[in-house]
């Protein structure tokens, strides 16, 4: 967007201008005029287009034109030029008699500048887009993309990249956005002026601006000789928080200069995500007195969010823990992997110091902008003794990293990731979430006291924006995520998925079949090593844990209500599993008494692993039924209609036996959505 600029003139006088090619420079030709002038007249160079404002009746001011007391000239120029001073144009005054008076030469030099970015996000740096200087979300939208450069190119000091302010690796560059500064005029510019690049205090926390060593010269090889010896070294640091603006050489002829924009930090709470870089070109006044801005170019890039994948994208790599106790569990799902054929990486005892709760410690997500993406991991507060292993196995090459922290204090279970999940894509009353929603657990709305994810997280999460999250209520559970109680499978049909919730009213009503088809001793936990075996019709008998489930279903039913309605879900997308819970007593505050939460009875079915077709269901160890655990049958029976493979893995001892299963104890890098976050309507 190019303002007009005031130009003064001085009767009697030459003065050299620099015109920016498509802006236009007024002239008021009174105020300038000698005393007495009645007429005026203008000369210019073909180069030069001119015209008088209002338009006056005679059609050329070559010849004396009455002098208006608001005639305003409007000069702009259409080529960039060769050389200093090679356009001119001249303004004559004339008194009453048509005598001369005065007489004003401006001697003209045209130069094209344009500061630009891939404003379209088709991963070209486009020239001088029109929308550049502004951010538009949707298909329809325009404006650039920024990655936070938050993974590690150095392999021995390991650290995020934004922690240097330097390039010390040249494939460090693909992770920032290019920005190129076009010109096109003569060698130099005219004595005094010069182009400066700068930004905002504010933005400038966000982000950095660093300079090709090489400036790309396409017709120039004098200047190219020139620059080739000032810059050969490295990547120059251009802008920082702590250089707000700095001066950028201009290499003459037609040249485009390479600038690298690293984006610093993400999404918050205090950070929209939206970062300006301006380019002006300054006009000297005289010696001691600061230069002005004749012209101002401007760019916009927002910030790319971090995206997370759910169980409904295509696994790529497979994260569990190997412990002195788990070999059972590992070598399930050891199989499991293999099948699918996918990655499985297995973290081992020096590095997880037995914190087998993969699940809890980071999230997998990843960051995109149109011609790049890498995955990010977002490494939890929860800060178990896996802790080192985001930041020390994860982090590297292409392999990003983000925390945020909180204080001890404020963190509790419900930041551990298992109560961090994403939704399939989902369309809400007629609104789009192409990228899902994202869904953690808190308290209970109108509990006075209770466990909330920690605030920094939750801030983080809303602010990444295209993924709304939706919160729901877990604290209700010993261990408060979630897992616990739903997750999403493929499905060919419908929306694409079904939502599984656990249901302990399901559960009852397959123990109260399997009771009526008479096989109400078949019995529970049959088999295992340290438990009880329990029979169907003890279990039915037991009013104490049937009033537990009651108030269990209760819980799930009121999350159920707030997922249908905050994904937009119909009864027939939703599918319940028979899963039992039980409470157990949790020593509060002092003085304060029990507090009863719940845990899950015998294995949680829905805390499973989802690898495309094939989930990885905690074994149930349910009652036996003609040999086959008919808690298996049942989570098969659901399970196979959707064209999906149940394996079941024993983790009883080894991880139900310590509040948590499958689903807990692993994690899943997946490919990321086809769709791209800034063609989202917002
Ligand atoms: C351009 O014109 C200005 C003003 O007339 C003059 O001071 C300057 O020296 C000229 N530059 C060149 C390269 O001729
Ligand atoms: C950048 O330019 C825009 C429009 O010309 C202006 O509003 C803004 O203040 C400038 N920002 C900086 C940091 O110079
Ligand atoms: C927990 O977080 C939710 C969601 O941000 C918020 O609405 C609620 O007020 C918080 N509850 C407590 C007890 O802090």
């Amino acid at each position: 967007m190019i303002h007009p600029r005031t130009l003064r003139v001085d009767y009697d006088k030459t003065i050299s201008v620099v015109c920016v090619v498509g802006s236009e420079l007024n002239v008021n030709l009174n105020r300038s005029a000698p005393p007495s002038s009645r007429f005026f007249s203008v000369k210019c160079t073909p180069s030069v287009w001119c015209s008088i404002s209002p338009q006056p009746q005679e059609t050329s001011y070559l010849s004396p034109t009455p002098l208006n007391g608001n005639s305003v000239l409007l000069i702009t120029m259409t080529h960039a030029s060769e050389f200093e001073n090679d356009s001119k144009l001249s303004v004559w005054y004339y008194g009453e008699n048509k005598e001369v008076l005065g007489r004003a030469i401006l001697h003209l030099t045209a130069v094209e500048i344009s500061l630009d970015v891939d404003a379209d996000r088709d991963g070209v740096v486009e020239k001088d887009n029109p929308n550049k200087g502004s951010w538009k979300w949707g298909p329809d939208g325009h404006g650039a993309v920024l990655l936070v450069n938050c993974d590690s190119e150095r392999s021995f000091w390991k650290k995020p990249d934004t922690e240097q302010d330097y390039i010390s690796k040249v494939s460090d560059l693909k992770d920032m956005s290019v920005m190129v500064l076009r010109t096109k005029g003569p060698a130099k510019l005219p004595e005094g002026y010069k182009l400066t690049m700068h930004m905002s205090q504010g933005d400038a926390e966000s982000v950095r601006v660093f300079m090709s060593r090489s400036p790309e010269v396409v017709n120039n090889a004098q200047s190219k000789k020139l620059l080739y010896n000032y810059f050969v070294r490295g990547y120059p640091l251009v802008l920082s928080s702590e250089v707000l603006s700095q001066e950028v050489p201009y290499i003459g002829g037609v040249a485009e200069m390479k600038f690298y924009v690293e984006g610093l930090r993400f999404p918050d709470k205090d950070f929209d995500g939206l970062i300006s870089i301006n380019l002006s070109l300054l006009e000297p006044i005289c010696a001691g007195i600061p230069e002005t801005p004749i012209f101002t170019d401007k760019v916009m890039f927002r910030v790319a969010p971090w995206i997370m994948t759910p169980n409904t994208l295509k696994p790529v790599e497979v994260f569990i823990c190997s412990t002195s106790d788990n070999y059972q569990f590992l070598k399930g799902m050891r199989n499991l992997v293999a099948k699918s054929g996918y990655k499985l990486k297995i973290c081992h005892e020096y590095m997880n110091r037995g914190d087998r709760w993969m699940q809890d410690e980071l999230e997998f997500g990843y960051i995109e902008s149109p011609p790049h993406w890498f995955p990010v991991v977002l490494d939890s507060p929860r800060d178990g003794k896996l802790d080192d292993f985001p930041y020390n196995e994860l982090l590297g090459p292409d392999f990003g990293y983000v925390t945020r922290v909180a204080e001890r204090k404020d963190v509790s279970s419900l930041d551990s990731f298992g109560n961090l999940e994403v939704s399939p894509p989902v369309t809400v009353n007629g609104k789009n979430y192409p990228l899902g929603r994202i869904i953690i657990g808190v308290a209970f709305p109108t509990a006075t006291k209770g466990r909330n994810m920690t605030k920094v997280v939750q801030d983080f999460l809303w602010a990444q924006k295209v993924q709304e999250p939706i919160a729901l209520f877990s604290d209700w559970l010993l261990v408060g995520h979630v897992d616990e109680f739903m997750s999403f499978v493929p499905a060919p049909d419908r929306k694409h998925f079904r939502l599984l919730l656990a249901s302990p009213d399901a559960g009852y009503k397959l123990f109260r079949g399997l009771q009526k088809d008479g096989h109400g001793q078949a019995k529970l936990f049959e088999g295992l090593k340290y438990e009880e075996p329990r029979t169907v019709d003890d279990i039915l008998n037991d009013r104490h844990l049937q009033n537990e489930n009651n108030y269990v279903q209760s819980c799930i039913d009121w999350n159920r209500d707030v997922l249908k309605r905050e994904l937009g879900l119909d009864e027939e997308d939703i599918i319940d599993l028979p899963i039992l819970f039980k409470l157990v007593a949790e020593e509060e505050e002092e003085g304060k008494g029990n507090e009863y939460r719940a845990v899950a009875y015998y294995p949680d079915m829905v805390n499973m692993i989802v690898l495309g077709k094939n989930l990885g269901i905690p074994k149930p160890f349910g009652p036996k039924v003609n040999g086959r655990c008919a808690l298996e049958v049942e989570m098969c029976s659901l399970m196979e209609g959707l064209g999906l493979s149940c394996t079941f893995i024993d983790d009883f001892a080894s991880y139900h036996k310590l509040l948590g299963e499958v689903h807990c104890g692993s994690n899943v890098r997946r490919e990321p959505f086809d769709f791209k976050w800034w063609n989202l309507e917002m």
